[in-house]
């Protein structure tokens, strides 16, 4: 079977799907996407991917152009005729193909692109070894919390960690506090036992599995303490790890080489994947 995307109204094969080379989300950046988690053909917490989607949205004045609950319909139609058991679903809304100009063109379509792809996020090997990671400078603009698809920041902080031999880059502000991953959000556990993680604000984005984690780490009786930490203060922690919709929760075993903690995964972590695995399966639809 060969796989299937969507592009501006219509399902057609992932090999012919073509979007204009004017395109503003090819040209500028211009746009914004969407990744949901799919376990048992099902998707994970998208309820609040399409809250930040629709807010993403709202914060760059661009139009979806179907409604939002065809977006949904959408992203269940893919998962269906690709035969998607695992993996996730990918979105992107830009402000369409235009004459090349900076400022926002009149009366042009946005455009809706969409693919599913299958993945092993159960079993992952990673989450029984542990990720590594590496520290970069956090050279992002400052609206970090709208999930633009401009993201040649974090393409770069992912390439050197893969040259340095790590899954994973932790992006650090000036003031030397850890904002997030390229592509993930980060967290530490304090020898208190305190899951300590950024607040949501500008500088970071509002992870929907951060969401989803931290409320169910509160009912399992975890102290939160929701402030920046320094590298410094990570490679001290007893623990550390990351979330996101395509990786749920990894644990992390070593920052810049030092290991974290007696450098294989926590305790905590391990048991925060299984039980956020277990409010994944019971809530997605
Ligand atoms: N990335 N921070 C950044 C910079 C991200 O790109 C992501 C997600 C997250 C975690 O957000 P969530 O839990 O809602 O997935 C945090 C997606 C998975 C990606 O770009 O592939």
């Amino acid at each position: 079977m060969s796989d299937i995307a969507y592009v501006n109204g219509a399902f057609t094969p992932l090999v012919e799907a073509r979007i204009s080379i004017l395109d503003r989300g090819f040209l500028f950046g211009d746009g914004v996407y969407e990744v949901a988690a799919v376990i048992d053909g099902k998707l994970v917490d998208n309820e609040a991917h399409i809250a930040r989607l629709e807010r993403s949205l709202r914060e760059l004045r661009l139009d979806s152009p179907v409604p939002i609950s065809r977006i949904v319909e959408i992203e269940r139609e893919l998962v269906a005729r690709n035969g998607v058991a695992e993996g996730m679903v990918y979105l992107q809304v830009t402000r369409g193909a235009a004459d090349r100009d900076f400022a926002f063109p009149e009366g042009v379509t946005p455009t809706l692109v969409a693919f599913a792809q299958k993945k092993n996020i159960l079993a992952s090997p990673a989450a029984r070894t542990g990720v590594k990671v590496v520290t970069v400078p956090d050279m992002r603009w400052a609206r970090r919390d709208i999930k633009s698809v401009a993201l040649l920041a974090q393409v770069l902080a992912k390439q050197a960690a893969v040259e340095a031999g790590c899954q994973e880059a932790w992006m650090v502000d000036a003031d030397g506090f850890v904002t997030e991953g390229s592509s993930s959000t980060a967290f530490i556990i304090t020898k208190a036992g305190a899951i300590v993680t950024r607040p949501n604000s500008r500088e970071i984005l509002p992870g929907c599995t951060r969401r989803s984690v931290l409320a169910l780490a509160e009912q399992d009786g975890l102290t939160i303490e929701e402030r920046g930490f320094t590298v410094a203060e990570a490679c001290e922690a007893a623990e550390a790890f990351l979330t996101s919709a395509s990786n749920l929760v990894l644990p992390i075993v070593a920052i810049d080489g030092r290991s974290i903690g007696a450098g294989v995964p926590g305790d905590h972590a391990t048991r925060l994947r299984a039980i956020y695995l277990d409010f994944a399966r019971a809530t997605s639809v």
